[in-house]
């Protein structure tokens, strides 16, 4: 099984610069709650971004066809993303994709779920979600939160 995980603005930006453009501590909480103990995929810039060490507790697979030189217990190097997409899309472990745009372009056509937090306030950036197919997914669930909401999307 595949989610998609990540945050957006108002305007749609989801990166500046290699990083997030926002600080938003409850957002934070709500990616580390949802990830926790889940195996995650990321790019290698979105690798980049975390400063160069695997998100804890959970194991973490960095694609890139460059390589990556650097060796963690939970850091696995693929450079073969629909490999492992088509290996997790048959099982019934959760994968969780988060990110960057790269990733998400070709990981949102595998996806089950989407988990998207919606932030209220428009940052400058200079990466963008990516679009949600039309009619591929529905809404199941919205959480509000002060400065964001996250909806919750399955496969129709
Ligand atoms: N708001 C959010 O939820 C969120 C989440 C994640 C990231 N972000 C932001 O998004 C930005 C990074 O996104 P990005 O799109 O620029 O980069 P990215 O998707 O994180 O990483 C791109 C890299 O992944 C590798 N790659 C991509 N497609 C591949 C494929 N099919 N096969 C093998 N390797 C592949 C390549 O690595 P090599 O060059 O090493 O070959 C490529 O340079 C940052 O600003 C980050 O903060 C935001």
């Amino acid at each position: 099984m595949i989610t998609l995980v990540w945050a957006q603005s108002q305007n749609e930006v989801i990166g500046k610069e290699g990083k997030l453009p926002w600080n938003i501590k409850q957002e934070m909480q709500h990616f580390i709650d949802y990830t926790r103990g889940k195996t995650v995929l990321m790019g290698r810039l979105t690798w980049e971004s975390l400063k160069l060490k695997p998100l804890p507790n959970r194991k973490n697979i960095v694609i890139t066809r460059k390589g990556l030189d650097f060796e963690h217990k939970n850091l696995e190097i693929n450079n073969n993303l629909e490999i492992v997409l088509k290996d997790f899309k048959n099982s019934s472990e959760e994968l969780i994709i988060i990110g960057g745009k790269q990733i998400f372009d070709i990981a949102i056509n595998f996806a089950d779920k989407l988990v998207v937090s919606y932030i209220y306030e428009n940052y400058d950036g200079d990466i963008f979600a990516t679009k949600i197919p039309d009619n591929s997914f529905k809404v199941l669930d919205i959480k509000k939160f002060d400065e964001f909401e996250v909806i919750t999307y399955e496969r129709k």
